[in-house]
């Protein structure tokens, strides 16, 4: 598989022999197709014609071609698409077989959906059996996975029958969703690293009215613009480039010949040529933002998915991780209830202790008072020459002292 390929979404049948043609001429040899697209038999039709006129041989050329969500999940229905498709393309194999999406036709009872398409990862196991079996019958040279999330993949991965791992995955890439953690994980699989293909990298632009909904176009973000200012080409040219140092294969779709050269001589030209400064501007761009998003709604399988759930499965990592943070939360507030226990209990001490202090106060100035009453009294019997009352004995007095 060249890391430059043509992606033919969105090319009527009509136009696919004028575009293969310039493509071929352009130095493309890989061929991003699928029967969904409508137009596999054109293809198949303008590739055949090439190579009867020798200007490509077949195995100079590589055939991707996916099987859709619809028939995914039955292997009789994969077999008998899979079949068409060969007769369309007219080969005897493909050389990437992909699962179109990871979701198959599931029962949801509450609410009641019939023939919902969704994603079990039990169902996609079975799914991705067949596709061991087409591997193995040589009908396709190698088989991959398209739209899946690394935390999806991982569970793939990790089905103790699993005999052929995917070689490939294709997802929507491009500077506003990085892919970081996918690409790190697809980086480290052993015995060798699953390859990443983008699509969309372009921002889609041309994608079905049903799948817009006012999104910034990517190709006129302001660092895509000026990185493409400063390295004299355009924006498209970026996009694509970053993709490619990234170690992300690219297959961008187009009808008008200069941008069919130029999405592959001058993207090729121009990914060495981006900096480190340029590459960080662009990989700062990332928002984790699909323009596809609206195709992924149409498979919510229950109501109020989030596009994240859609996506992918939770980390079960980060949900172990989650539940550690909760019993921490828990243990937190636990302490804290103590302490606040505690807390009142030594406030009511203190209160105690002052009402205390407080009502000795009073007694000691009411004693003072009384003593200094005694004191006049006495001294006014002494000035009349009556008899004195007694003082308070040392032991009365000690009984105040430690008031004071
Ligand atoms: N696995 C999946 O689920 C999936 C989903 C989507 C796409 N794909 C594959 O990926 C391929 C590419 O993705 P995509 O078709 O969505 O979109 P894309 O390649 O991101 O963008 C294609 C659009 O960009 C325009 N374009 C091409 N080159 C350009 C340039 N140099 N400057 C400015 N505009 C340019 C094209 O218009 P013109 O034709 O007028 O040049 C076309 O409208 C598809 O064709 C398909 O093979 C796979």
């Amino acid at each position: 598989m060249d890391s430059v390929g043509f992606g033919t979404w969105g090319i009527h049948s009509r136009d696919i022999n004028a575009t293969l043609r310039a493509a071929v001429a352009a130095g493309y040899r890989t061929f991003d197709c699928s029967p969904l697209y409508k137009n596999e038999k054109a293809v198949g039709n303008t590739l055949a014609a090439l190579m009867s006129e020798g200007v490509i041989k077949r195995r100079d050329v590589f055939l991707t071609s996916k099987v859709p969500p619809t028939d995914a999940c039955s292997r009789n229905r994969t077999f008998k698409l899979l079949r068409q498709t060969l007769r369309d393309l007219r080969t005897t194999h493909i050389d990437l077989y992909l699962v179109h999406w990871p979701f198959c036709k599931i029962v949801v009872e509450d609410p009641p959906l019939v023939n919902q398409l969704g994603y079990s990862a039990a169902q996609l196991r079975e799914t991705w059996k067949t596709m061991e079996e087409i591997a193995s019958r040589r009908l396709a040279r190698s088989i991959g996975l398209s739209n899946v999330g690394v935390n999806r993949l991982k569970a793939l991965l990790a089905a103790p029958d699993l005999r052929v791992p995917p070689a490939v995955v294709q997802v929507e890439h491009h500077p506003f969703n990085a892919n970081r953690a996918l690409r790190r994980f697809c980086a480290s699989t052993q015995p060798s690293p699953i390859r990443i293909t983008a699509y969309s990298s372009l921002g889609s632009s041309e994608r079905p009215r049903k799948y817009q909904s006012g999104q910034q176009p990517l190709l006129e973000d302001h660092t895509l613009v000026s990185v493409a200012n400063a390295l004299g080409t355009t924006p498209a040219t970026v996009a694509l480039a970053w993709a490619l140092r990234g170690g992300v294969a690219i297959i961008p779709k187009s009808t008008q010949p200069e941008r069919i050269v130029a999405n592959r001589r001058e993207v090729l030209a121009i990914s060495p040529r981006l900096s480190a400064q340029q590459m960080e501007a662009l990989d700062s761009l990332d928002r984790n933002f699909h323009y596809l998003s609206a195709a992924w709604r149409s498979y919510a399988w229950r109501p109020g998915m989030s596009l994240q759930e859609l996506y992918d499965d939770p980390d079960p990592g980060s949900q172990s991780s989650w539940l550690a943070t909760l019993i921490q939360f828990a243990l937190v507030l636990a302490v804290a209830a103590a302490c606040s226990r505690e807390h009142q209990r030594r406030l009511n001490t203190v209160s105690k202790r002052l009402s205390e202090i407080q009502a000795a106060e009073r007694m000691s100035i009411d004693w003072h008072s009384s003593r200094v009453a005694d004191i006049h009294r006495h001294a006014l019997l002494s000035q009349s020459g009556e008899s004195q009352p007694e003082s308070p004995t040392p032991s009365q007095t000690s009984s105040w002292s430690h008031v004071a």
